[in-house]
């Protein structure tokens, strides 16, 4: 994932955010501002990411927020017409490898708990659940949804 790749990203984003259950992002959001903190958050290297490619197209993201965490938390989109063909497990096997070669002894994320094919990804990948947020995201009409904090520890090179 680079800067050339941002605009891409937040329009994959905006298009997901529609889908309305999934994410926490709301649409509407403003698309110019998103951008600008991403693509700063990448100059500054304080997150990392990677991108899945169908010819031209940006078809997913998966991105690590804050590097300098301990265990950094990941967030990750595919588009729709592009799920369920192994991306999200794809750009999930290239963090896990991004994690080890940085010493990082976990990764972190947080999910709806009613995301059935987003758990049922990250339950297949080694990630465990670590906690529910009872109305852990507050939505802007005031209302609240649970969240749930999952861990998938990073196995160390050569431990057996
Ligand atoms: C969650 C998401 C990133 C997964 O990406 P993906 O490319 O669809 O994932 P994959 O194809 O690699 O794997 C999906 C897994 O879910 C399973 N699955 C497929 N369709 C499913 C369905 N309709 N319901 C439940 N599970 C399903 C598959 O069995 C697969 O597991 P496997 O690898 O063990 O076979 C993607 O669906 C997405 O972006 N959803 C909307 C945004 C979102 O929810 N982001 C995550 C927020 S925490």
């Amino acid at each position: 994932m680079g800067e050339r790749d941002v605009d891409a990203i937040v329009a994959l984003l905006a298009a997901i955010a529609r889908e309305g259950n999934y994410i926490a992002t709301e649409w509407p959001f403003d698309v110019g501002a998103r951008a600008r903190a991403l693509r700063d958050a990448l100059l500054l290297r304080r997150s990392v990411g990677w991108i899945a490619v169908d010819g031209r197209e940006l078809v997913g993201e998966l991105s690590v927020i804050d590097v300098t965490q301990e265990e950094p938390e990941i967030g990750m989109i595919v588009g729709a017409p592009h799920r369920g063909r192994g991306i999200g497990r794809a750009l999930l096997e290239r963090a896990f490898a991004w994690a080890r070669t940085n010493g990082k002894p976990a990764l972190t994320l947080r999910v709806f708990p009613d995301n059935e094919r987003a758990r049922a990804l990250y339950c297949g990948t080694g990630f465990v659940d670590v906690s529910l947020q009872p109305d852990g995201i507050v939505r802007r009409d005031g209302t609240g949804r649970d969240v749930l904090l999952m861990r998938r520890p990073i196995d160390e090179p050569g431990r057996t």
